[in-house]
């Protein structure tokens, strides 16, 4: 006779190297307290529907706790032989309380119990991948209001195209993390949905409430359709999207450090902790953690492309192949959390070399642009200046200048409209708060921006 739950039908032993195939307590453990918060909400029904006795209820319920509490403490052993956290529970249950540990897996299946215990664990970790974002958010907010005026190179093709301030560069991140915590928050809809009481797959013949589960286990909506209960998993290819999509996004910033921090640009510093040296070069200090979120976004959108093959083909309802969907989530979920982190303390000990960008800035051709739109503003097309002040910047490139250093004489045979003011013009301070329109870089513009998301906060 096998010791397993499902052991009737059975006449052979088990292969102890079958059932580590088979097993998934190795990584499922985590939902331990999902697990038991589950089974005690749907005891707590059983009895209210008359299903089990308030005296069964009030064993299982101490049963299941005491469960928990040696978990807890490290005192809980698991069982490959029991394959997943759901049986190792409840065998745990029945050998502790007896009898009435039975009786708990009355009109539930593993089927919609692992799914609640999913949908429960989803909803809590994006609502902390969500407040991590905002931290970080805020350190965004800080560094761009600390800096507000600093005037760095702004790039097109990572060709120097026009002055911008860092506040502004760097708020471009704000938003992107903005879209990432909307998109979060508008999958918590379809997370926070409760499969509980669908059964293997068709419901159940007791009289059960899914209803009072719903309400205990605290979810906002729940399934229409037993058979979708058990055999949704959109809602972990979303989790798995918005976690890689956001992981672009730290990734593309990571590059941008790690550029900004070489000896060429040497634009901004990271502070040591956040840097590591070489074993054999005495002089490095690389920017290690930098590169592996740059890298660890690759593995995060490996975990989406993994989720959706799973998935593509499966019949309805529940397959084994399911069980597949926990490695690459929980992997994703650790990924993104530390990526947050890493990144939030690099920022917030993040130095900028304000001396090196304004000279970045003075000694380069980025205000070519507004030399166009000085002799536009004088009558000129906009085709024929664009044409002047290329060969002028091409004379500057001969002679080994910039347009800053041109004399006014040579200017003005290039085109007779231009006067003494052009200098000033040129300076990267007026090219930049010359632009007040909404939305762009100009210091006016970007305090009004930075209102503007604090209000999202
Ligand atoms: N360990 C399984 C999983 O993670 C639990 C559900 C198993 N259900 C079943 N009928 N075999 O998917």
């Amino acid at each position: 006779m096998s010791k397993k739950a499902w052991g009737g039908r059975f006449q052979e032993e088990s292969i102890s190297w079958v059932e580590e195939f088979n097993a998934s307590i190795h990584f499922d453990k985590v939902l331990i307290e999902e697990d038991i918060n589950g089974s005690i909400a749907h005891a707590n029904m059983l009895c209210a529907q008359d299903i089990i006795t308030e005296e069964e209820n009030s064993l299982i319920k101490e049963g299941l706790l005491s469960i928990l509490d040696d978990y807890n403490n490290g005192k809980l052993t698991f069982s490959v032989s029991q394959e997943d956290i759901h049986m190792n529970v409840e065998a745990k249950l029945i050998e502790k309380i007896g009898a009435a540990g039975g009786k708990l897996h009355t009109a539930r299946s593993r089927n919609d119990q692992v799914a609640t215990d999913m949908h429960l664990y989803v909803k809590k970790e994006v609502n902390t991948v969500i407040q991590s974002v905002e931290l970080l958010q805020q350190t965004i907010i800080r560094l761009a209001e600390k800096h507000i005026d600093v005037i760095m190179p702004g790039y097109t093709h990572l060709q120097r195209a026009q002055p911008i301030l860092f506040s502004h560069h760097i708020l471009t991140y704000f938003w992107m993390l903005e879209r990432d915590k909307s998109r979060f928050n508008d999958s918590l809809k379809r997370i926070d949905v409760s499969p509980l009481g669908a059964g293997a797959i068709s419901g159940t013949t007791f009289n059960i409430d899914r209803f009072q589960t719903k309400d205990e286990l605290g979810f906002s909506g729940i399934y229409h359709n037993s058979m979708d209960a058990v055999s949704d998993r959109d809602y972990i290819v979303e989790t798995l999207s918005n976690i890689s999509l956001t992981m672009v996004h730290l990734s593309r910033l990571s590059e941008e450090l790690i550029f900004w921090t070489t000896d060429e640009a040497n634009f901004v510093t990271l502070s040591d902790a956040f840097t590591t040296g070489s074993s054999m070069m005495p002089q490095k200090k690389n920017p290690d953690m930098a590169e592996l979120i740059r890298g660890k976004s690759g593995r995060t959108a490996g975990h989406l492309m993994s989720m959706l093959m799973l998935l593509k083909g499966l019949p309805l309802t529940y397959n084994k192949d399911m069980q597949e969907d926990k490695e690459g989530l929980f992997d994703s979920l650790t990924t993104i959390k530390g990526s947050l982190k890493i990144m939030n303390g690099m920022l917030d000990t993040l130095t900028i070399n304000e001396e090196v960008l304004e000279e970045a800035v003075t000694e380069d051709f980025s205000n070519a642009t507004e030399l166009a739109d000085y002799l536009v503003a004088k009558g000129i097309p906009f085709r024929d200046s664009h044409e002047i002040v290329g060969k002028l910047v091409l004379t500057c490139i001969n002679q080994n200048i910039y347009l800053k250093d041109m004399p006014l004489d040579e200017f003005k045979a290039a085109s007779s409209v231009i006067e003494e003011d052009i200098y000033e013009i040129l300076s990267p301070k007026v090219v930049v708060n010359r632009r007040i329109s909404y939305g762009s870089t100009g210091t006016e513009a970007v305090r009004q921006q930075l209102e503007t998301a604090k209000n999202h906060l």
